[in-house]
Order: structure tokens, then C-alpha cells, then sequence
């Protein structure tokens, strides 16, 4: 279960997040949707440790890992996939991935490249080309492959098919997916594509001006056909 908040986080005076409680228990997928600006980012960033200031609770599994750096929480089993992707530009898809050794807990093995590549088979045919060759679509795929491959119980993925054709997000969508039904991965992440949200994802917050304004099923998403228009650009 990760558990956050009540929390508030600030990059200098700006006070971005406000209040915002969100429970994930283990196994289970949860959608954050918001606009432009809403504060998805920022509030990944705060689980993270990767820049705001933070104030409030924030516990994985039982343990609290507020103060405790980035790398840390990665080891603890919390895996991002970052919103600008953060692709090694001038190496492999290959070295990439196995890049994601960094963050594999203390007696964890990590995948296999092979297995990895199993899970995303588009990325075989590329796993010799560099960084810099891929597609904004393709280096997305291979965000999400490089954070898998330490085997994170939580997956954290930040708006992935911001940019991403549509064929690609299906593949994504498949994939989450699968993780969750064959591994138990736990999923969070930020979208504003609600097509995918939803189609890996047991229930839904909306994030508005650095708040939380409504949590729910997606039956109850839906019933409410005032939510897209008033907190979506849609
Ligand atoms: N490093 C920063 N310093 C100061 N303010 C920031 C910083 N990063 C983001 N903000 C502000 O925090 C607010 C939330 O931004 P954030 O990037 O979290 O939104 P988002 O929901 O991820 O948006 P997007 O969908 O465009 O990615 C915005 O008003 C933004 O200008
Ligand atoms: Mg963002």
C-alpha cells in the first residue's frame, strides 16, 4: 500500500500541492487525470523526492520514507517512469534498459534483458540503436522498460502517452495491463488521454490547481458527465 498525505509541496513560495491524500493498495490501479498545470508532475515528484519542498506522510508498504532520497525510494520498491522520459541519448536501447539496475532492492533480481524485451517485443528490433534514434514514442516504450526492469512493486508512470501515436499507446495499455494481472505490479499514474486511464486503471482522482476535487470509480467518473468539461481539456 502506498500511502500519501494528507501532503503539501512548494518549490519556493509557490504552494503547488494542497492537501492531497491518495491510498494505493497493493495490486491495484489508480489513475490521476488533470489538466495543463494541474500539478501531476509535481506530486510525483514529492512521492519521489525529486524537487518540490515537501510537508506530510508519505509511506510504502508499511515503511515511511519521508527523508529518505530518491534512490532509496526506488529501492524500496517505487518505480518511475518520468514525464520527460530521460532516455540516455548516446547509448543503446539495450544498455538503456539495463540501466534500471541502479534501482533493484537489496535481494531482488532484476528481469532478464530478454524477459524485458518479451514484454515490449518493439523494442527487439531496436535494441541496438542509440537513444537519439528513437521516436518519441519509441524512447516512452523504453522508459517504461528501463523502470520495469528492476522489478518495482509500484509502478509510477507519468502521463506515458503524452506525444505517443495511437498504436503505441494501445501497446502500453496492453502491456500495464498484463503487468498487473500476471505480476501483481501496483500502477499509479497521471493522464490525460482517459481512453487509457481507464483501460488500465481500477478507479480514478482528479487533480485540479494542486488539489484533489473528485476520487471514485470510473462508473462514477462517468455518471458525472460535468467533470470532463469542468477539469479536462476535452
Ligand atoms: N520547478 C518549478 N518551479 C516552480 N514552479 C513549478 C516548477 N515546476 C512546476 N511548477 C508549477 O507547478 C504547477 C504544476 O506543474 P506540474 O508540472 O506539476 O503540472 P502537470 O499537471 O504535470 O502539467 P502537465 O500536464 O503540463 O505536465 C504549475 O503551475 C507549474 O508552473
Ligand atoms: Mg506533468
Amino acid at each position: 500500500m502506498l500511502e500519501v498525505g494528507p501532503l503539501n509541496l512548494f518549490y519556493g513560495d509557490s504552494h503547488i500541492i494542497q492537501d492531497v491524500s491518495i491510498s494505493v493498495a497493493d495490486g491495484e490501479g489508480v489513475a490521476i487525470l488533470g489538466r495543463n498545470g494541474a500539478g501531476k508532475t509535481t506530486l510525483f515528484k514529492g512521492i519521489m523526492n525529486g524537487g518540490p519542498l515537501a510537508r506530510g506522510p508519505i509511506s510504502h508498504r508499511g515503511s515511511d520514507i519521508v527523508g529518505l532520497p530518491a534512490f532509496a525510494r526506488a529501492r524500496l520498491g517505487l518505480g518511475l517512469v518520468p514525464e520527460d522520459r530521460r532516455i540516455y541519448r548516446h547509448l543503446t536501447v539495450s544498455e538503456n534498459i539495463q540501466m534500471g539496475r541502479h534501482a533493484v532492492r537489496p535481494g531482488t533480481q532484476p528481469y532478464a534483458l530478454e524477459e524485458v524485451l518479451e514484454f515490449f517485443p518493439m523494442l527487439r528490433d531496436l535494441k541496438d540503436r542509440q537513444g537519439f534514434e528513437l521516436s518519441g514514442g519509441q524512447q516512452q516504450v523504453l522508459a517504461i522498460a528501463r523502470t520495469i526492469f528492476s522489478r518495482p512493486d509500484c509502478l509510477l508512470l507519468d502521463e506515458p502517452t503524452e506525444g505517443v501515436a495511437p498504436v503505441i499507446v494501445q501497446d502500453i495499455a496492453r502491456q500495464l495491463s498484463l503487468m498487473r494481472k500476471n505480476n501483481g505490479t501496483t500502477l499509479l499514474l497521471t493522464e490525460q488521454n482517459v481512453w487509457f486511464a481507464r483501460s488500465c486503471t481500477d478507479r480514478v482522482y482528479l487533480l485540479d490547481s494542486g488539489r484533489i476535487v473528485f476520487s471514485g470509480s470510473w462508473d462514477e467518473f462517468d455518471a458525472d458527465a460535468g467533470l470532463k468539461t469542468r477539469y479536462l481539456a476535452v
